[in-house]
C-alpha cells in the first residue's frame, strides 16, 4: 500500500475495482525513476491503459488506412518507448503495397491513432483546439492528437493519474498539457471548449459525477467524442441527455470485441444554403462544404448547375475544380424552395454592378428578395445573409421587405479577390457582420470557425455600418494604391528609385508594404465599383469625397504616365503574358494592364499578348488590333499573387 490511501470522495465515481491499484501504480511511477522507466509493463497498471491486443491493433491500423491514410504517415518513425509498453508488430499492406507499413508501437497507440483518425473525419482539423479528456490515462492520446497542433489539451482526471500523464507528457515532449483534478473543473469556466473526449472514462464514471461533467463541460464543449462502455441502460441515460445536442450521431461502433458506441456531435456544423452560385458563391460553398457543412446552392442556369453536379464544371479559379471533384455534401439546384427547406442559414451571392452614377444595381437582389416574398410565410425563422456588395442602406430595406415573412438579414461581405478566392476564404483577416443582434452575428460567426484555418478577427456591427465597411475597405485600398503610384511617378521623374522609396515607407508599421508597390493601377470588378459607391454615398450626403475622386484621377494619370515613360524610351515593340487586372484571373474589366497595352497599340507600339486562350478569345472579340498568341501552356493559376 503506498502512503497515500485512495480515497473515496476523490475517486469521483471512476471503477473501483481497479482504482487502488491504478493509483498504486502510479505513484510507483511518479516517485520512482525505475518504475516510471516500465510503467506501461506494471500489472497494476496494464488492465487499465494496455488492454489492447495486437489483432485489435490492425483493425484499428485498417480503419485508418481506410478513412484517413496520410494520418499514418504521421507516425511511421514514432517512438513509443516512454514507460517501455510491450510493443507489437503490424505489417499489412497499404495501397498494395505490404512492405509499406512496418510499425512498431504497442497497440494501445494504434488505438490512439485511431481515434485520431476518428476526430479528423468527424470534425476536419484539430488545429487550434482547446481539447479536454475526460480521463485521460498516462497522456498517450495527447501525445497522439499533439501532431494535429491542438492549443490547449486539459486532462480531467484524478490527481496521481493526471500527475503521471503530466510527467509523460513532458518526457514525449507535449505543449500545452494541463491537468485538472475532479475538483478543480471551476478552473475550466473561462476556457472556451472546442472538443471533449472520453474514451470509456466518462462512461464508467458514476452517474452523480456523470451529471457534473455533463454541466461542467460537456454541455459547453462545441464538439464531442465519447466512447461508450457499460450497460445498455448507461448507454441510453448518456444518450437521452447529449442527443439533444446539434448534429449528435452514433458516429460508429469501435472495432473492439464488444462494438462499443462512439457518440458524436458538432454544435459548429450546420445545413448551409446559398442563392447565387456564380464565382463568389460556388467558391464560398466549397469552402463552407470543406468545412464540414451541408451546403445546397442555387442558380439560375440549369446547364451549369447540371455541371456543377456532374462536376464537369471547369472554374479558372485556383483549387476550384480539385475541391469539386472531392464535395459529397453540395449539391446544386435551381429550385428556390429546395434552397430555402435545406436551411436555416441562407447566403446571397448573386451579382451586382455600378449604375452610370456610381451607386450599385441590386436588381439582382431584389429579385431573389422578390421570389422569396413569393414562398410565401416560412414556417421556421430562416435568416437570409447578404454578402453581395450593395449601396450602405440597402440590407435594411430587404429586412423591411422580408420581416412579415418570417426572416431576419444580415449583411456579411466577402473580402476575397479572383484568383486567391479560396485561399482568401480560408485566410481572411477580418470577418465583418451587420446583424440586428448578437444571436444572430454569432449564428454567422460560428460557420466560419470550420471555413477559416485561421482565426480571423471577428467584427460585429449593425447591417448599416457593416456595409459601409465594406465599401469604405476597398476605397481606402484604391487611395493606398495610389498613393504608391502617384509616389512612384514622382521618384521615376526625380530619378530616385520608386521600388526602394516604397519599400522603405512600406517598412513603417503604420504604413505596411501590402498594396504600396509601384505598378499598374488598380482595376477589376471590385475595387472600383465601391470606390464608386463610397463617392456616390458620400455626395448624396452632402459630405467631401475629393481623396477618393482624387485616387480615380491619379489612377488615370498614372496610366498617363507609365505609357509616357514607355514611349520615352522609344522601343518600337511591347510584349507582355499578362493583361488580366490580376495575375492568375481571365478577368479584363478595368484592367489597366490591358488599357497600357492599347494605349501603347494606339501610339504605333507593335503589342504583342501573349494569354490563356480564354483571355485571347475575349481580346479577340474585343476586335482589338493587337497581336494576340493564346497561351497553350496556359496560365499559371496555382501561384497566388495579391
Ligand atoms: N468574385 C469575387 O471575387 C468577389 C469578391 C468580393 C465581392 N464580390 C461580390 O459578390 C457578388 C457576386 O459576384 P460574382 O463575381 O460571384 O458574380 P457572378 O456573376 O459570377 O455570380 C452571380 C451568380 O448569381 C446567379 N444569379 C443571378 N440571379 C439569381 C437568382 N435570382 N437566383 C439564383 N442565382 C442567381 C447568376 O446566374 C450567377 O451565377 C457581387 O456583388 C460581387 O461584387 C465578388
Amino acid at each position: 500500500m503506498t502512503e497515500r490511501q485512495f480515497k473515496e470522495e476523490e475517486y469521483f465515481g471512476w471503477r473501483a475495482s481497479c482504482a487502488q491499484d491504478y493509483i498504486d501504480a502510479c505513484v510507483e511511477a511518479l516517485t520512482d525513476d525505475e518504475a516510471f522507466k516500465n510503467f506501461r509493463r506494471n500489472p497494476k497498471y496494464t488492465p487499465i491503459l494496455a488492454h489492447v491486443t495486437a489483432k485489435q491493433g490492425t483493425e484499428y491500423l485498417i480503419d485508418i488506412t481506410q478513412n484517413n491514410p496520410y494520418i499514418i504517415d504521421k507516425f511511421i518513425h514514432m517512438k513509443d518507448v516512454t514507460g517501455n509498453p510491450l510493443l507489437s508488430k503490424f505489417e499489412f499492406s497499404k495501397d498494395g503495397n505490404p512492405s509499406y507499413l512496418n510499425l512498431n508501437m504497442s497497440a494501445t497507440a494504434t488505438r490512439y491513432i485511431k481515434v485520431f483518425s476518428d476526430l479528423v473525419t468527424l470534425f476536419g482539423s484539430l488545429e487550434n483546439f482547446n481539447i479536454v479528456e475526460i480521463g485521460g490515462g498516462f497522456g498517450g492520446l495527447a501525445n497522439i492528437l499533439s501532431k494535429g497542433h491542438f492549443k490547449n489539451y486539459y486532462n480531467v482526471d484524478l490527481r496521481e493519474p493526471g500527475l503521471l500523464a503530466k510527467k509523460y507528457c513532458t518526457t514525449v515532449g507535449v505543449k500545452n498539457f494541463h491537468i485538472i483534478t475532479p475538483a478543480e473543473l471551476h478552473k475550466l469556466e473561462d476556457v472556451e471548449i472546442d472538443l471533449v473526449i472520453s474514451n470509456y472514462a466518462f462512461s464508467e464514471c458514476s452517474y452523480e459525477a456523470q451529471d457534473v461533467y455533463i454541466d461542467k463541460i460537456i454541455s459547453r464543449a462545441k464538439r464531442g467524442y465519447i466512447t461508450h462502455n457499460t450497460t445498455k441502460q448507461r448507454i441510453e441515460r448518456t444518450k437521452s441527455i447529449i442527443g439533444n445536442y446539434k448534429n449528435f450521431m452514433l458516429f460508429k461502433k469501435d472495432v473492439c470485441q464488444k462494438k462499443h458506441p462512439i457518440f458524436s456531435w458538432d454544435k459548429t456544423k450546420s445545413r448551409i444554403s446559398v442563392i447565387g452560385i456564380g464565382r463568389l458563391g460556388l467558391c464560398f460553398c466549397l469552402s463552407l462544404e470543406k468545412g464540414r457543412h451541408e451546403v445546397v446552392g442555387c442558380d439560375i442556369n440549369q446547364d451549369y448547375v447540371d455541371n456543377i453536379n456532374n462536376k464537369t464544371f471547369l472554374s479558372h479559379e485556383p483549387g476550384v475544380n480539385e475541391l469539386l471533384g472531392d464535395t459529397k455534401a453540395f449539391e446544386a439546384t435551381t429550385d428556390l424552395n429546395k434552397t430555402v427547406n435545406h436551411a436555416d442559414l441562407i447566403f446571397v451571392t448573386v451579382a451586382s454592378y455600378s449604375e452610370p452614377d456610381g451607386r450599385y444595381d441590386v436588381s439582382q437582389v431584389d429579385s431573389v428578395v422578390e421570389s422569396l416574398i413569393q414562398l410565401g410565410k416560412q414556417p421556421t425563422k430562416k435568416h437570409l445573409v447578404i454578402c453581395t456588395n450593395v449601396n450602405p442602406g440597402y440590407s435594411d430595406t430587404v429586412y423591411e421587405r422580408l420581416k412579415d415573412y418570417n426572416w431576419e438579414v444580415s449583411f456579411n461581405p466577402e473580402t476575397v479577390a479572383q484568383g486567391t478566392i479560396l485561399r482568401n476564404q480560408a485566410y481572411p483577416d477580418c470577418v465583418y457582420i451587420g446583424s440586428d443582434t448578437q444571436e444572430l452575428a454569432d449564428e454567422i460567426a460560428i460557420i466560419y470557425e470550420n471555413v477559416c484555418n485561421n482565426t480571423p478577427s471577428i467584427r460585429t456591427m449593425d447591417r448599416l455600418s457593416a456595409e459601409l465597411t465594406k465599401v469604405s475597405l476597398n476605397c481606402y485600398l484604391t487611395c493606398k494604391i495610389s498613393f504608391a503610384n502617384m509616389v512612384g511617378d514622382l521618384a521615376t521623374k526625380i530619378g530616385a528609385d520608386p521600388q526602394k522609396v516604397l519599400s522603405a515607407v512600406g517598412a513603417d508599421s503604420r504604413i505596411n508594404p501590402k498594396f504600396f508597390k509601384y505598378g499598374f493601377g488598380w482595376g477589376g470588378p471590385c475595387f472600383p465599383r465601391d470606390t464608386r459607391a463610397f463617392i456616390r454615398l458620400a455626395a448624396n450626403n452632402d459630405l467631401p469625397h475629393d481623396m477618393c475622386t482624387a485616387s480615380n484621377e491619379i489612377n488615370k494619370k498614372h496610366l498617363d504616365f507609365q505609357v509616357d515613360e514607355f514611349l520615352k524610351t522609344g522601343k518600337k515593340k511591347y510584349y507582355t503574358d499578362s493583361v488580366t487586372y490580376k495575375k492568375d484571373t481571365i478577368i479584363l474589366e478595368e484592367s489597366q494592364q490591358l488599357a497600357f497595352a492599347k494605349r501603347l497599340a494606339a501610339a504605333g507600339v507593335e503589342v504583342t499578348i501573349k494569354e490563356s486562350p480564354e483571355v485571347a478569345r475575349a481580346l479577340q472579340e474585343q476586335g482589338s488590333k493587337i497581336k494576340i498568341i493564346p497561351n497553350l501552356v496556359g496560365k499559371d493559376l496555382s501561384k497566388n499573387n495579391d
